[in-house]
């Protein structure tokens, strides 16, 4: 890990407000960052129903892979479809699955178009880990919709990513607990706060200043479930929930 003096400067952005560089940010810093993250992606994993022999699982925005590689040992006989619009991220994902000898495709998409959502065949299960917050809330309520139509009677929709406080308190304890959750982790890692430190100047708490950037989009919990049930899932679940990341999802009946 680099100290913060040799840290470079962030390129700028690209127009869809994530570079390459932004990427390699993440996979820096993801494991300081995200709150128990692996949790989160035991909790996604245990949600996923047994996969027989071929089910598709699509992965949408599955960055360096991690979620991608568990879901490849714990369904070994699923097909695991990888996608991100970062070909750094899908590098690494190709790399894991690859180790891992599981039948798999990596695709670049733009999670906003909607031209990715047609698969060959019925799809068991689509996960998604802490991008759906980069759409706005109607575009959240398509993706449900486009989701639920492609899946498998039976097949899930398993959404992992931060929502949207309703009210100051909310905001200001999803920050706090966020705080918490990295000085925790720094340290657990490190035996020192440094990597607090830093995630404070880096301003990645973004409930320390939600409209800091544009790209952050997060929708109220209860919207996103209320636009799965609209989309005509079923079994609606809230499975985890921690400083503001929420696990929920729902079944195609
Ligand atoms: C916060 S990272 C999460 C990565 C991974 N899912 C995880 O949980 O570790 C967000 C991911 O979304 C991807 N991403 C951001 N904007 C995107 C877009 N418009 N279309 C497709 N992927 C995008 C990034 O490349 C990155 O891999």
């Amino acid at each position: 890990m680099t100290s913060a003096e040799e840290r470079p400067e962030a390129e700028a952005p690209d127009a869809s407000g994530w570079s390459e560089d932004t990427s390699r940010h993440f996979i820096d810093y993801g494991a300081y960052f995200v709150p128990e993250r692996e949790t989160q992606i035991d909790t996604i994993c245990s949600v996923v129903p047994p996969a027989p022999e071929g089910a598709l699982i699509v992965e949408i925005c599955c960055g360096e892979g991690l979620l991608c590689e568990a879901l490849a040992r714990r369904f070994p006989g699923a097909e695991i479809h990888a996608l991100d619009g970062s070909e750094t991220m899908l590098a690494a994902a190709k790399t894991r699955l690859e180790a891992l000898g599981a039948s798999h495709r990596t695709a670049v998409i733009d999670i906003a178009e909607a031209g990715w959502r047609a698969f060959e065949r019925p799809v068991h299960a689509f996960v998604s880990s802490l991008a759906v917050h980069h759409l706005d809330g109607p575009a959240k309520a398509r993706l449900f919709k486009d989701l639920a139509a492609a899946l498998a009677p039976g097949g899930v929709v398993v959404i992992c990513d931060l929502v949207e406080a309703r009210r100051e308190a909310g905001l200001a304890l999803w920050r706090r607990h966020w705080d918490d959750g990295v000085r925790e982790r720094s340290l657990e890692l490190d035996g020192n706060e440094e990597m607090l430190e830093f995630f404070r100047e880096d301003g990645w708490n973004y409930y320390a200043d939600p409209d800091g950037d544009p790209v952050d989009m997060p929708s109220p919990l209860l919207d996103q479930l209320l636009w799965m049930a609209d989309a005509g899932l079923s079994s609606i679940d809230v499975h985890w929930l921690r400083a503001g990341h929420a696990i929920f999802s729902g079944v195609k009946p």
